[in-house]
């Protein structure tokens, strides 16, 4: 499915009924389908069966990213945060870059690598030896151990011997194109099946056998282009060369600075997991990713860094791990992980597809806490986001309060009233 335009003027305005409305006329919804909104996308007895000792459901907000365009396709991003501002920062830094064409992003296969850990080699050289000497015997048993994904076009694409720090520990990397799925169960299983014959081959023993989560060879990379003159401010307090000096002067800081990168990459992160978490996908993965290919280099970088364009235009390039996937895990138990997907037209049905708009949201989160940081200061928008919900917390206590006295339940002055 695709959307005419993901630009919805005023859409913050509507109440949450109006917005619901727009949204079920444009994703071609039904109103059932967005009931399973209501109880935040999951119910008690589902998650029962999910996780162990349940007790209730935990909500978030669920919002909506507006403006977005990523490779011409105007895109419609369901986020889920708990944190004022993120959805609106988002939405506001998409539509500087729709002026300069919109989000370009490509991303890799969708590999992920099992790690099988071989002990007490006596040899690693003559282990390595033998371990790529049966090369294709291990990708046969690794296909035949999941033949459904390599129907799907899934299934092993090759394998590294990597001599550990110490020399009695070989380390064996399975390469597995998981396809639409994020491909943890799949990966583990994998690696298990291996692990055997090769300790045997390595004349050890087998050690730890699973995924990691530096996911290298499953890179998203973005790139934004703004117009110096999409980037001004309103106010008139800064002009838009301004704004794009100021974003690359943030830029180059976070790139000499690991304190100032660690909270560069937040604000990208802001963005990131707010999809990520939307689509019912595991951000822990996605987040020890993200932090570990930051450091790969042996010192922690940004994800994302600007520059100005010879035109003087600004350009942003994001890079990073981005371990999704558009079935099984949450999406079989999880309505409103379902729903996102749906919301999100043709990037939902693709692992690459999802990981491009999660690539775009990034850089639109970071280019927003940029300009922000380098024009008014971050406090001023977010402090007037944060101050609605403390008005909120003030409303829901005063009522609450009301209803306790027509009650006769008689609290004390000022008990459960202000926040
Ligand atoms: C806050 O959630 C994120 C920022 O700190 C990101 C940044 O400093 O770039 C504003």
């Amino acid at each position: 499915m695709a959307y005419a335009t993901s630009r919805i003027p005023g859409f913050y305005q509507l109440s949450i009924a109006e917005r619901r409305e727009i949204l079920r006329l444009r994703a071609d919804l039904t109103a059932a389908d967005l009931t399973a909104l209501d109880g935040g996308g999951i119910d008690p007895a589902t998650a029962d069966r999910v996780i162990e000792n349940v007790i209730g459901i935990y909500a978030l907000p669920l919002g909506l990213g507006l403006n977005f365009v990523v490779n011409g396709e105007e895109t419609l991003v369901p986020m889920a945060v708990e944190e004022p501002s993120v959805v609106a920062a988002a939405s506001n830094a998409a539509r500087m870059v729709r002026e300069g064409g919109g989000f370009e992003a490509d991303a890799d296969e969708p590999i992920m690598t099992a790690q099988i850990e071989l002990l007490g080699v006596r040899d690693a050289v003559a282990a390595r030896a033998a371990i790529e000497g049966a090369r294709e015997e291990l990708l046969a048993v690794a296909c035949a151990t999941l033949p459904r994904l390599v129907e799907r076009g899934g299934g092993p694409r090759g394998l590294e011997v990597r001599a550990g720090a110490h020399p009695a520990r070989v380390i064996v990397h399975v390469h597995i194109d998981c396809r639409n799925a994020m491909g943890a169960n799949m990966v583990n299983t994998i690696a298990e099946s291996l692990a055997d014959r090769l300790a045997v081959l390595a004349g050890g023993r087998s050690g730890l056998r699973i995924l990691t989560n530096l996911c290298d060879r499953r890179l998203v990379r973005v790139r934004a282009r703004i117009p110096v003159a999409a980037l001004a401010m309103k106010t008139g307090e800064f002009s838009g060369a301004e704004v794009r000096d100021g974003v690359v002067a943030a830029s180059q800081f976070a790139e000499d600075d690991p304190y100032r990168a660690a909270t560069h990459n937040k604000g990208i992160m802001n963005g990131v997991d707010a999809v990520v978490i939307a689509t019912g996908n595991d951000w822990r993965g996605v987040e020890a990713g993200a932090h570990a290919f930051a450091t790969s280099t042996g010192r922690y970088r940004p994800l994302a860094i600007w520059r100005p364009a010879e035109d003087g235009s600004l350009v942003g390039r994001l890079e990073m791990p981005m371990p999704v996937g558009v079935v099984g895990g949450t999406l079989r138990t999880h309505a409103g992980a379902r729903l996102a997907q749906r919301v999100l037209g043709n990037a939902g049905t693709s692992a690459t597809g999802l990981a491009m708009v999660i690539g775009s949201v990034g850089l639109a989160s970071n280019l927003a806490a940029l300009r922000a940081l380098a024009t008014d200061g971050i406090q001023r928008g977010h402090m007037a986001l944060h101050q609605r919900s403390v008005d909120l917390t003030r409303t829901l206590a005063d009522e609450q309060a009301r209803q306790g006295q027509a009650k006769g339940e008689g609290k004390g002055k000022g008990e459960g009233g202000q926040a």
